[in-house]
């Protein structure tokens, strides 16, 4: 017989909980709460207890299945002392109901799920998660209380790259000592960097999540937390619907995926798109997008070519996808040698949209043009505009931000000198100021035969589009790409529907 106890924890949400999840009902929660003793906000998850007696059938059991096919299907058997035909385990123990219910959730926790970050990932609040190492509290970030220490910590570094090494496995990858270090996707989309033993950080085996957003933050979105403006965003939307080549640069974690997911629901979607990326993060309503990913290979590298048996890097998905002929070319994050092709493909017809790790844009100009780069000056032209991104505090907090969108302007052809023109750039105050003049827009109209006064006049018209949504509280993604697709549509009808508004 089968029967689940529904009840392995019973709580309630305490007086003092600032938070309070129910994550799996009757087995997983989380709340969030004062200290009493630091006086600190902090993260608790609470799962059913597990006697010190059941111990060893646990261990059994995750042994067991662990070196099984079939990983999905979890049996306790209320006589766990031993299977059935051979010597029982020394210790004899027979389980009741609720016994055997709890270890099932452990071992079924621990073999087929993520182990003990599982109610994490499961925590609708929970958006990044970082271990820093073991016997170390897990630190999880909530949109609420920023980053919070929680209960979940790892006894040992054993248990910790155990842990890892699995983890790593089940997306798909491989993490050793000769590759210590892995970037991956887990099965629900959250994106895992993780590496094992003491070779790269000094304390041992770590990792970090960022976890899977149902949704990508769109234009809205960021308008709404004052990433940029709906003016910077409705320049970037026409600068998009024409062709444009854009990268978004910036530190780490300064929010260039999610700038770059943003302003690519721009593009029109009767448009072929292709996104290459190392890990998928992007993600695209038109029906017409093609998503590549690149492959590890195995063993060592090839001294004549560099790679492994099967790899399949950027490069080889960038100059494949070239023969399908896509409109825009979108890249994860530039690096490598793709750099080249995408540069070579910009300058003749292709649009390219990317990030690249850059602080500011004298220093991203500087990287696309030395080693292991080396793009020539004249072929860096053919990028239109970079926006920049950093994380600036304000009023006591942190925040990320557009820092600057900056045009390149012709480059001269005698001194080869470069000039930029910042047509929006952060003010101290957290408010945006715009240049004068857009010299992209200025190209744009050259090139369809447009005045520099009507590309203005359209960036006004999509403002006033992007705040008329925000005032109509029209802020989902649904909401956001259908409105898109019927302005490519009918433009008429959607600007005509927003003026009314005013
Ligand atoms: N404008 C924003 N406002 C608030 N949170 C943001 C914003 N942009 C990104 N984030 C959050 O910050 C984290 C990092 O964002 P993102 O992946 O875009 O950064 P990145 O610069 O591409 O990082 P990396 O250098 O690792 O590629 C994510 O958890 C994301 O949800
Ligand atoms: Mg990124």
């Amino acid at each position: 017989m089968d029967i689940t106890n529904p009840d392995l924890v019973k709580i309630e949400r305490g007086d003092d909980d600032l938070s309070f999840r129910e994550i799996e009902p009757g087995k997983v929660y989380s709340r969030i709460l004062i200290d009493q003793d630091s006086g600190r906000i902090v993260y608790e998850l609470i799962e059913p207890q597990m006697e010190q007696r059941l111990q060893t059938v646990y261990s059994k059991y995750v042994k067991q299945y662990m070196n099984s096919g079939n990983r999905s299907v979890i049996n306790i058997s209320l006589e766990s002392g031993g299977e059935k035909g051979k010597k029982p385990l020394p210790t004899d123990i027979y389980l009741d109901q609720r016994d055997a219910d709890v270890v099932r959730y452990y071992v079924e926790r621990d073999v087929s799920r993520y182990g003990r970050i599982t109610g994490l990932l499961l925590d609708p609040d929970v958006e990044d998660i970082s271990c820093e190492g073991a016997m170390k509290k897990i630190y999880v970030f909530t949109k609420e209380y920023g980053y919070i220490a929680t209960n979940v910590i790892f006894n040992d570094d054993n248990d910790l790259n155990f842990f890892i090494r699995k983890i790593v496995q089940d997306s798909g990858k491989n993490i050793s000592i000769a590759d210590p270090i892995v970037d991956s996707t887990l099965s629900d989309g959250s994106r895992i960097q993780a590496s094992i033993g003491n070779y790269v950080t000094a304390s041992g085996p770590a990792f970090s999540i960022r976890k899977f957003r149902k949704e990508p933050f769109t234009p809205l979105d960021l308008i709404r937390l004052g990433t940029a403006s709906a003016e910077i965003f409705a320049y970037l939307w026409l600068c998009i619907e024409y062709g444009s080549n854009i990268m978004v640069t910036g530190g780490t974690a300064s929010g260039k995926t999610v700038m770059l997911n943003s302003i690519l629901l721009f593009i029109p979607q009767n448009l072929k798109i292709i996104t290459i990326e190392d890990t998928r993060e992007l993600r695209l309503p038109h029906e017409n997008w093609l998503s590549l990913v690149s492959r590890e290979g195995i063993g060592k590298n090839d001294p004549v070519t560099g790679k492994r048996t099967g790899e399949i890097d950027m490069f080889d998905l960038l100059t494949a996808s070239l023969r399908h002929r896509p409109n825009y070319i979108v890249i994860g994050e530039v690096r490598g040698r793709e750099a080249f092709t995408i540069f070579q493909a910009m300058s003749t017809g292709r649009y390219g949209l990317a990030t690249f790790h850059a602080e500011d844009i004298s220093t991203l100009i500087h990287r696309l043009e030395s080693k292991p780069i080396n793009i020539p000056r004249s072929l860096i032209g053919s990028l239109d505009a970079a926006i920049v991104m950093g994380n600036f505090v304000f009023k006591g907090e942190t925040k990320r931000r557009v820092k600057a969108v900056s045009e390149i302007m012709d480059v001269d052809s005698h001194h080869g000198e470069m000039t930029v023109n910042n047509v929006y750039s952060i003010n101290t105050d957290d408010t945006f100021k715009s240049s004068e003049f857009s010299y992209l827009l200025a190209k744009i109209g050259n090139r369809y035969g447009i005045e520099v006064g009507v590309m203005e006049r359209d960036v006004r018209i999509r403002k006033n589009i992007l705040e008329g949504m925000i005032r109509r509280n029209m802020t989902t993604y649904g909401e956001f790409t259908n409105l898109i697709f019927s302005f490519y549509h009918d433009r008429d009808a959607v600007i005509e529907s927003f003026k009314a508004d005013r």
